[in-house]
């Protein structure tokens, strides 16, 4: 297998640079500003492509790691080549390989290849990639080759059937990026106490990151404490009534989330009064 890279980003370099530490052949990169591909071939020690037609036909493989934006728009101008045989590669989360429309006319083979992890630096992002667990969909031609190459390097790798995409990437926009908003209510709600920004910015880390900790080592129904799990319905009752707006309304729903955690993990524990509080607060 030789892959080239279109899109010299974050997940271009960081992809390219994890593939060449473990001896994949990468031919190089292709990008629309030819500095950002020369940068990352000299970090991949690879080749950088001035044309899109050089890098098509010296690599029979090709990650499109491009904006979800233009994945299309790049696909359109890679099937002006003969790319007979080639596997097209795109890792974004919530599209499916059907966004190579026609691909099997051209007597080429689509595929999406998820990391789920954020990668936001591009020299250092291969050490994330080798933590990261991936999916795939795409035609069944290279799918075994994809899986053995990904469990060859050590990453779990599941098969997601190509409509669920959209879901699937939604639930990993709840394990990260919903959660940086629930931690800047809890930071705004300190300062709202009269807690000075440096200290509140310090002071829910600990917090924070044992909660995680406790999550990844125990699981969601072990780690789950405090008053919801306890079933202190007092003290939810007394939340609700200094919370206003949004944040009344993402402490109830979220609450709610919690009983059925709490019912799981204690099931003699009566949640009845909690939970007629959440549903009529
Ligand atoms: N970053 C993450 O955490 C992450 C995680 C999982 C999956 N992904 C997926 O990975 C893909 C790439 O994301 P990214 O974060 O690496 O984006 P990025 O850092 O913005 O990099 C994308 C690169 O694509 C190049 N590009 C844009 N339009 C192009 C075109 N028409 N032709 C050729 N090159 C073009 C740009 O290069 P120039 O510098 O040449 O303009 C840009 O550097 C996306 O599908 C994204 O959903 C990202």
């Amino acid at each position: 297998m030789t892959i080239g890279f279109i899109g010299a980003g974050k997940v271009g370099f960081s992809m390219g640079k994890y593939f060449t530490e473990h001896d994949i052949c990468v031919s190089g990169y292709y990008s629309r500003n030819p500095e950002s591909s020369k940068e990352a071939a000299a970090f991949t020690k690879t080749k950088y492509y001035q044309k899109l037609e050089d890098i098509i036909k010296e690599s029979d493989t090709l990650f499109l790691t491009v904006p979800d934006g233009s994945i299309r728009k790049v696909y359109s101008e890679i099937i002006q080549w003969d790319i007979e045989g080639k596997a097209l590669v795109h890792c974004s989360g919530a599209l499916s390989s059907s966004v190579f429309s026609g691909i099997s006319l051209k007597g080429a083979y689509g595929y999406s290849i998820h990391p789920i992890c954020a990668v936001s630096d591009k020299l250092t992002g291969s050490q994330d990639l080798s933590k990261a667990y991936f999916t795939i969909e795409g035609d069944e031609k290279y799918l075994s080759v994809f899986l053995d190459l990904f469990h060859g390097l050590g990453n779990p790798m599941e098969v997601i059937a190509p409509e669920e995409k959209v879901k699937y990437h939604g639930a990993a926009v709840f394990a990260s990026n919903l959660v940086v908003g629930l931690y800047e209510t809890a930071l705004r709600m300190l300062r709202d106490c009269g807690l000075s920004e440096a200290f509140s910015d310090q002071a829910l880390l600990p917090l924070f990151l044992g909660n995680a900790e406790n999550i990844g080592a125990q699981g969601v129904t072990r780690a789950l404490t405090g008053p919801v799990e306890r079933a202190d319905a007092g003290t939810v009752e007394k939340h609700l009534q200094v919370l206003t707006g949004e944040e009344r309304e993402i402490y109830r729903l979220l609450s709610q989330q919690l009983v059925k955690i709490a019912e799981r993990k204690n099931p003699d524990r009566d949640y009845d009064d909690l939970k007629h509080i959440l549903q009529n607060s």
